[in-house]
């Protein structure tokens, strides 16, 4: 008689090449509840909500783990809607064949839009997230070669040299320390690997009236700033829509609206309420200058950088060999 083996996944192979002990480094071994233990220094990462924890708690990124839950969907691409792919591509500057049959890193992978393109493109992707969005990461793609964790871009539980391409869509600016966030990550790629971030960009004055507002909207629970939203948006829409209906002084009215007022204006009313709670609830929001991203990508040895259509979008490359 022949006894079946266990089929393993290519990615769970490659998970039990490259996970690592946060406490001493050793390799880590899958336990039989979907977490991991390290047999060095047994200590336990438990899978918890069915996915494995290198974090105790969300820390400052709750209001993540709020939007993330209440919109699970709304900006996953769809057979009708492509946008999240649009975006991947505008702000990576990197297309199918960059990604196929590599192993990914999506750092901060919230409820898993862009693991989704990654894996469609031929990719096995691991997200990490800090919040409590990697459990509808963990969902949204439970038929892909995806693995999602919770853990935190500062202590990421990976030997160096893992992946063959990192990227970071719209995270590390909501980190207290983007410059060590960005500086974290190179020393997982493999030699020739790619690192592709987007971050907020400093030079657009529209942030200005936010920025106030910010000071009053982080302090507020996430549950009580999204119902303030759910009305404030589509109002200061209207609001909008009707002016610039006026002739001639309509537009210029409309035009201080939206400087006095900065919301979400696509033109989904859900994408619109979620992006704007995107913006007013991080604890955290930082926004930076190609000089200063180009600064952090040479001083970590990133070569062949290139920027993407939608600032602040930069990709370099890990040098084959240290020179
Ligand atoms: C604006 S969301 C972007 C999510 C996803 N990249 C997207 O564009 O749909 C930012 C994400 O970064 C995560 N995040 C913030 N700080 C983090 C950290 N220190 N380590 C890992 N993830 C973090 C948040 O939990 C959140 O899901």
């Amino acid at each position: 008689m022949q006894i079946a083996q266990p089929v393993q996944s290519p990615l769970s192979a490659d998970l039990g090449e490259i996970l690592r002990c946060l406490k001493c480094g050793g390799r880590l071994e899958a336990d039989t509840s979907g977490g991991f233990v390290c047999p060095a220094c047994r200590h336990a990462y438990p899978n918890a909500k069915g996915i494995a924890r290198f974090v105790d708690a969300q820390h400052y990124a709750s209001s993540f783990g709020f939007q993330w839950h209440r919109y699970p969907k709304t900006q996953l691409d769809d057979s009708e809607d492509r946008q999240s792919e649009r975006d991947f591509i505008m702000r990576t500057g990197l297309h199918p064949e960059d990604l196929k049959d590599k192993l990914v890193l999506d750092v901060g992978c919230g409820m898993g839009r862009f693991a989704d393109i990654a894996t469609r493109w031929g990719a096995r992707v691991v997200g990490i997230d800090l919040s409590a969005a990697a459990e509808v990461a963990a969902r949204n793609l439970a038929d892909r070669d995806f693995v999602a964790l919770q853990a935190d871009v500062f202590a990421l539980p990976f030997a160096q040299g893992s992946f063959d391409l990192i990227y970071s869509i719209g995270v590390l600016h909501h980190t207290p320390d983007c410059e060590r966030a960005v500086k974290a990550l190179p020393q997982y790629l493999k030699p020739g690997g790619r690192l592709a971030v987007w971050l907020y960009s400093a030079y657009n004055p529209w942030y200005r009236f936010s920025d106030l507002y910010r000071k009053v909207t982080t302090r507020m629970s996430p549950g009580r700033l999204h119902g303030v939203l759910r009305v404030a948006v589509p109002t200061i829409n209207v609001v909008d829509s009707g002016l610039r209906a006026v002739p001639i002084v309509g537009r210029p009215l409309s035009g201080i609206v939206r400087h006095l007022f900065p919301v979400n204006r696509s033109v989904q009313r859900d994408w619109r309420v979620l992006d704007t709670f995107d913006w007013y609830s991080p604890a955290y929001q930082s926004k930076h200058t190609y000089e200063q991203v180009f600064r952090w990508f040479e001083s970590c040895g990133l070569e062949d950088l290139h920027v993407g259509e939608v600032p602040i979008s930069v990709r370099g490359r890990k040098p084959l060999q240290r020179h």
